[in-house]
């Protein structure tokens, strides 16, 4: 507004002088004119008295010449006449005020310097009059001098009346400037402006991204045209910007569920992540006529979880809880997790038989200890293999249900109870992105060979485009049996197998947990059920100086009996640790329907009693076993209380209690003592590792946890912390996901489909 004011003032002050240069020209031609005019009138008048008064002067009749000037001054009253002789002495006059007299004397004088008339206005009482003086010859004498006066105050009405329209036509130019200056600057500079503006500022907030609309040849066209190379310049390097930021995200080492998310998003865009696994996230299970929703035990459902949460998308599950029906949907669908619901389970179900042959069977006497090397002979029934086929296919069917739809799905199986559904789906879409990643260990070729359906099994896996293992060393492992079994292509500085023109990577992805470590709210009544176990924590944490913990699914893998011998072990090689350490045993039940499972729990606890019959006294025990499954809070509790957490797997693929424990420890207390058959001793070098074949080893571990100094503590915690904190599950599945989605899956011709 201010430049539309300060123009309107520039226009008006230019008017103004201009109008007022103008106007005075015309006032003074103006008053010319009537000068000339008035001059004329009055020589005339004059002319034409010069005669007669000059006879009257000669004659010295005054009587007459009065005569002759009333006359005249009677026939025109406008008219005042005055004569004076040669002697300038006032002779007759009419029609002049008192106060002329000067003003005559005046002309008289004037008019003596030569022979002609004089004349000029003069102002009488306020009006402008106009006077001419004509001396009056006759040959060379001087007789006298006639004065005429006339009111000339017409004039200046004239003057005024010229002032007063100009005034009136300066007014209407002045509204006209006014007008038109708005108008214009409103049309073409500041509405286009505030145009541009506000567009700018659009840009600016990244709200708008279209092209500035403005008319060609207009006036600030030139200014809208660089505006909008500008701005395109500031869209290339906000985009570069983000590009940059996206590279920072994927080249910063710590990885968290909203990176994770970010990642997925990038590589997976709108679609869906489709997760299969044997095991169920949450399982509804009706007990004394109470439901719950229970999350099972095990590495799997630990590390996938939180994935599923940070990528939304489908988690495949068998149906396994027996609550889980009434819990779902139709199509077996129910949105998980129950607090917070982000993703969707599809249950599948099976038959008892199906479960018994595919689960019980192949999956867990079958494949488990002959990738397990743990002495426990594999059990090969051809039913089980069949029911292994034939469940694969159930699942395979869902999957491709699930996908249908959508191109190039991206399909994360899980485990060793899916080694065929690599290859049924990829029969069936091979645009899908295929990854199976084997949580559990692979053999040598040796051990793997003893398996009736290896062939299959190979078969069956190298139809994913990724294969992914714990780590390197079970690539290698599953290299060599390829290469031992199978006619195929290996690139072993790939890591790669190329069979039938299809190429599947082979990389390790060592599985991790949350960091920091999840912090879930308990499920309805899991605390009322977890109350024994949190008392008897509690008090131990009082009355015992140093805790040690154990969490695993009963499992001949894990070498529950073994740590027991080395607790034992411990107490008689150092005595004086007798009711200062206790060592608290969670252990849930797991595959019961296995005979050889079966048996373990028993042998458990058995073990656990004998230990305690022969070292307890009064007031303490030596081993407080739990047969039960847990949940986090009340298992974070005991992983708090404890001073050192027992790790003993005799083969593990990774072990994630091992990571749970370090994760769990922000006070950077503890001492992790670990297996050095797990995978996850790779990874934690800073616990205490152990043979767990090795009892006297595995009591010395003890005795060192237990006496260790606090700063060895805590520097040997924080260092596992630290390592923690960067390999967590957050980049296992962002690096999975990122391999497979970068991976080329080769998309069949139309023909190929038909
Ligand atoms: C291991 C396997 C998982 C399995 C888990 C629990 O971690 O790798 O696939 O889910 O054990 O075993 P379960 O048989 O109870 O599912």
């Amino acid at each position: 507004m201010k430049i539309t004011f300060r123009l309107i003032l520039s226009l008006l002050g230019c008017a103004i002088l201009i109008t007022a240069i103008f106007t005075y020209i015309q006032v003074k031609h103006e008053e010319q004119h009537l000068t000339g005019e008035l001059n004329r009138r009055m020589s005339g008048i004059a002319a034409g008295m010069e005669a007669a008064v000059a006879d009257y002067l000669e004659a010295g009749s005054r009587e007459r010449l009065r005569t002759y000037v009333e006359q005249y001054t009677t026939r025109d009253p406008s008219i005042s006449i005055a004569v004076y002789d040669h002697q300038e002495a006032f002779t007759d006059g009419d029609g002049w005020n008192d106060s002329s007299r000067q003003i005559q004397s005046k002309y008289i004088l004037k008019s003596r310097a030569g022979r002609s008339d004089v004349s000029g206005y003069e102002y009488l009482a306020g009006a402008r009059y106009f006077i001419f003086a004509l001396p009056i010859y006759r040959g060379e004498e001087f007789i006298g001098r006639l004065l005429l006066g006339t009111d000339a105050s017409y004039i200046d009405d004239r003057i005024s009346e010229i002032w007063r329209n100009s005034l009136v036509q300066l007014l209407m130019l002045s509204l006209l400037i006014i007008l038109t200056t708005v108008i214009v600057m409103r049309g073409s500079i500041t509405g286009p402006i505030a145009q541009i503006a506000s567009w700018l500022q659009g840009i600016r907030l990244g709200k708008d991204r279209q092209p500035m609309n403005m008319p060609r040849g207009d006036i600030l066209g030139p200014l809208a045209r660089e505006v909008t190379l500008l701005t395109k310049n500031l869209a290339l390097a906000r985009a570069s910007a983000e590009a940059e930021a996206r590279l920072r995200v994927e080249s910063e080492s710590t990885w968290t569920s909203q990176r994770l998310r970010e990642t997925i998003r990038q590589e997976l865009g709108s679609r869906n992540l489709y997760i299969i696994s044997n095991r169920e996230p949450y399982m509804h299970q009706r007990k004394g006529g109470e439901t719950s929703c229970i999350v099972p035990a095990g590495g799997l459902v630990t590390a996938l979880d939180p994935v599923m949460r940070a990528s939304g998308g489908v988690w495949i599950a068998h149906g396994s809880g027996n609550a889980d029906v009434e819990n779902s949907d139709r199509d077996g669908k129910l949105r998980v997790p129950p607090e917070e619901p982000c993703y969707t389970l599809k249950r599948v179900w099976l038959t008892k038989a199906e479960e018994e042959g595919y689960y019980y069977g192949f999956s867990n006497e079958g494949i488990w200890p002959l990738c397990h090397i743990t002495h426990t002979r594999p059990i090969f029934r051809p039913d089980d293999w069949s029911d292994y086929q034939s469940v694969n296919q159930k699942f395979a069917d869902a999957v491709l249900d699930e996908i249908r739809g959508e191109d190039e799905p991206t399909v994360l199986i899980q485990d060793y109870h899916f080694a065929l559904l690599p290859y049924l789906i990829k029969s069936k879409r091979p645009d899908a992105r295929v990854a199976i990643f084997w949580h559990i260990p692979w053999p040598n070729p040796e051990s793997f060979g003893i398996c009736p359906w290896k062939r299959e099994i190979l078969i069956g896996l190298l139809s994913a485009d990724l294969v992914g293992f714990q780590i390197q060393y079970h690539c290698n492992n599953f290299l060599e049996t390829v290469d031992r079994f199978l006619e195929s292509k290996i690139d072993w500085e790939e890591f790669s197998i190329t069979r039938n023109d299809h190429r599947t990577s082979v990389k390790p992805f060592p599985i991790s947990v949350a960091f920091p470590a999840l912090h879930e709210p308990e499920g309805k009544g899991e605390a009322a059920k977890a109350s024994l176990v949190r008392k008897t924590v509690q008090e131990l944490g009082k009355s015992i100086e140093f805790l040690g913990v154990g969490i695993d699914r009963i499992d001949y893998t894990k070498g529950i009996a073994e740590r027991y011998k080395a607790i034992e072990r411990f107490f008689y090689k150092y005595p004086e640790f007798k009711e200062r350490v206790t060592f608290v045993e969670l252990g849930a039940p797991s595959r019961t329907h296995i005979k050889r499972y079966h048996d373990l729990l028993a042998e458990i606890e058995a073990a656990a009693s004998d230990i305690n019959w022969r070292l307890q006294t009064a007031k303490w025990t030596p081993i407080v076993y739990f047969e039960a499954h847990h949940n986090h809070v009340t298992i974070n509790l005991l992983y708090k209380a404890s001073r050192f957490c027992m790790v003993t797997s005799l083969h593990d693929g990774m072990n994630l209690v091992a990571k749970e424990f370090v994760a769990s420890r922000d006070d950077e207390d503890g001492v992790l003592i670990l297996s050095q058959f797990t995978g996850a001793v790779r990874e934690l070098q800073d616990a205490l590792v152990v043979n767990p074949y090795d009892i006297e080893e595995m009591a010395d571990a003890i005795y060192r946890a237990v006496t260790m100094p606090d700063t060895e503590r805590s520097d040997r915690m924080r260092r596992m912390r630290a390592q923690l904190k960067e390999h967590n599950i957050y980049r296992w599945a962002g690096n999975l996901i990122s391999t497979l989605c970068r991976i080329r899956v080769k998309i069949p011709s139309p023909q190929e489909v038909a």
